[in-house]
């Protein structure tokens, strides 16, 4: 099972993948976790990191092609994977096609841009694990907690209002042609493409994908 996730920042990919994860088993590959791990190494190549996704901007594609395609390779993911933020623009498509990487799903997340500033402002994150709050949302049990361990939430540098309407402006540029891309794929490969509406909840989407993926198993 290769699925791929698409959609706007703060539209649900992440929270989605969680679940994808703890119910299927299926490894999460995030572009974006993999890019701040580097940054948490405060190499040189990791500075040089942090200022791109701090300033909104996209990282280079060969240096997330790289990250993906030996992540791939690891053994966890020889009987599937989830792309979680990858492909974000269409020469990243390209490529793993000309790779032999083929994908089943791909499934596309709804959302108003006005939602997304909402969902962004309010999240709250668990660093160690990765685990995905909304202060208003998905509150944790207790407030700033993660419900695990007890350790304190954080704030992603990124999410700062001015930095979404950035990140906001990069998807609609550059990663929004994927859609119509995967439209077409459809009609070639056997790729499946659902769209999700991101305002329902949580719990509604988490459903509605595993009626598709349940179907499948
Ligand atoms: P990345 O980490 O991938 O960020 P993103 O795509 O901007 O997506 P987010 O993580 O912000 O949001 P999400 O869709 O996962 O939403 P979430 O589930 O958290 O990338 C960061 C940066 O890295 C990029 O800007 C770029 O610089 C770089 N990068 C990464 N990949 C790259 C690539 N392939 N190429 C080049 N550069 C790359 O949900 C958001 C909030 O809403 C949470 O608080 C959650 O609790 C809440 N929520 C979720 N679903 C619901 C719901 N249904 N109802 C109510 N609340 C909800």
């Amino acid at each position: 099972m290769r699925i791929i996730l698409l959609g706007a920042p703060g539209s649900g990919k992440g929270t989605q993948a969680q679940f994808i994860f703890k119910q299927y088993g299926i490894p999460i590959i995030s572009t974006g976790e993999m890019l701040r791990t580097e940054v948490q190494c405060n190499s040189k190549h990791g500075k040089k990191i942090k200022k791109i996704i701090d300033t909104g901007n996209l990282v280079t594609d060969d240096l997330v092609i790289a990250l993906v395609q030996e992540r791939i390779h690891q053994k966890d993911c020889h009987k599937g994977f989830l792309l979680d933020g990858f492909p974000r623009t269409l020469s990243q498509a390209h490529t793993i096609k000309s790779y032999g990487i083929k994908i089943d799903y791909v499934f596309k997340f709804c959302i108003s841009d006005e939602l997304v500033i909402q969902r962004i402002t309010g999240r709250r994150i668990h660093d160690k694990s990765g685990r995905i709050y909304h202060i208003k949302f998905n509150p944790p049990k207790i407030p700033n907690k993660d419900d695990l361990t007890g350790e304190t939430l954080r704030i992603r540098e990124d999410d700062r209002e001015e930095i979404i309407y950035k990140r906001l402006s990069a998807y609609h540029k550059i990663t929004k042609p994927l859609i119509s891309y995967y439209h077409q794929e459809t009609q070639k490969d056997k790729i499946k493409y659902y769209q999700f509406d991101s305002t329902k909840s949580v719990t509604q989407i988490h459903e509605d994908i595993t009626h598709i993926l349940d179907d499948k198993m």
